[in-house]
């Protein structure tokens, strides 16, 4: 400031000169980098801005440059810059269907992007859900990230029976790829109808014998176990009654033994 204000004051032509070149030799020593984005005027000299990820804890001196500190953990500066402090990351909030797209760092931005089925409205400055296409109508592909769904209808050849934010249209089945015929043209809205499909059997065939097989098995299991429970009942009994006639035997015949003797 000083400088200037001596230049305003009307001097001699010669002194005048002299002063002009004198300001002219400093301005070239002082002003190349001056001019440029990472140094600042302070005290009448040119200063080393901080670097991107630092801010400055204290300006320059006539003794000293610049004082760059990193920024914190959750801090970022991404210009070279004279801050006395760096700017704080923004929260991604999920709640608010947001999520970091870049996480950030100390020299960048973290950035937040709606997720998926969402996108970004400046109308209420918030994510607001994807509109859904009706019946007939499908979403353009491919399903873009952060934008609104686009909804085009079904063209001829091609239907969509869901009202969705992200299914296309689908193409009518071909009846005679499947070797059957045409029962019900297609619509916008509804696929082909074909007539019974011969292909159709065989995947049904599995399906019809097997839970009949394992309602043999089950049969078979549950037979085989009663016949065991049967088998050691009775083989318990037999014996019991074995042992029983074989002590009346006994008895009798002692008994008869007896009388024999008496
Ligand atoms: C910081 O993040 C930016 C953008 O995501 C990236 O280009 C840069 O390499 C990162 N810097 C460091 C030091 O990781
Ligand atoms: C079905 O497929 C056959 C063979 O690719 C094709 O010739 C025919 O035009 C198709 N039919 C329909 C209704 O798309």
């Amino acid at each position: 400031m000083a400088p200037r204000a001596r230049r305003r004051r009307p001097l001699p032509a010669p002194l005048a000169l002299l002063a002009l070149l004198g300001r002219l030799q400093v301005t070239l020593q002082i002003t190349p980098p001056c001019t440029s984005e990472r140094y600042y005027e302070h005290l009448g000299q040119c200063c080393k801005k901080c670097e991107p990820g630092t801010y400055m804890s204290s300006k320059c001196t006539t003794t000293s440059e610049s004082v760059c500190l990193p920024c914190g953990l959750d801090e970022y500066l991404d210009t070279w810059n004279e801050e006395d402090k760096c700017l704080l990351h923004k929260v991604c909030d999920p709640g608010k269907a947001l999520r970091a797209v870049e996480p950030g760092n100390r020299t960048a931005p973290r950035r937040c992007a709606c997720t998926a089925g969402y996108h970004w409205s400046e109308d209420c400055r918030c994510c607001t859900r994807n509109a859904e296409c009706a019946r007939g109508f499908g979403a353009r592909r491919p399903v873009q990230l952060n934008k609104d769904t686009v909804c085009e209808p079904c063209p001829s050849g091609y239907f969509s029976d869901t009202v969705s934010a992200t299914e296309t249209c689908r193409p009518w089945t071909n009846c005679t790829i499947l070797g059957g015929t045409e029962v019900r043209h297609g619509t916008d809205k509804l696929d082909v109808v074909c007539s019974p499909l011969p292909s159709a059997n065989p995947s049904n065939e599995p399906q019809v014998y097997l839970p009949s097989l394992i309602i043999l098995l089950l049969f078979m299991s549950v037979a085989l176990v009663a016949a065991v429970i049967f088998g050691v009942y009775y083989r318990k009994k037999g014996k019991a009654l074995t042992a029983n006639l074989w002590h009346w035997v006994n008895e009798a015949c002692g008994r008869l033994n007896g009388n024999k003797a008496v």
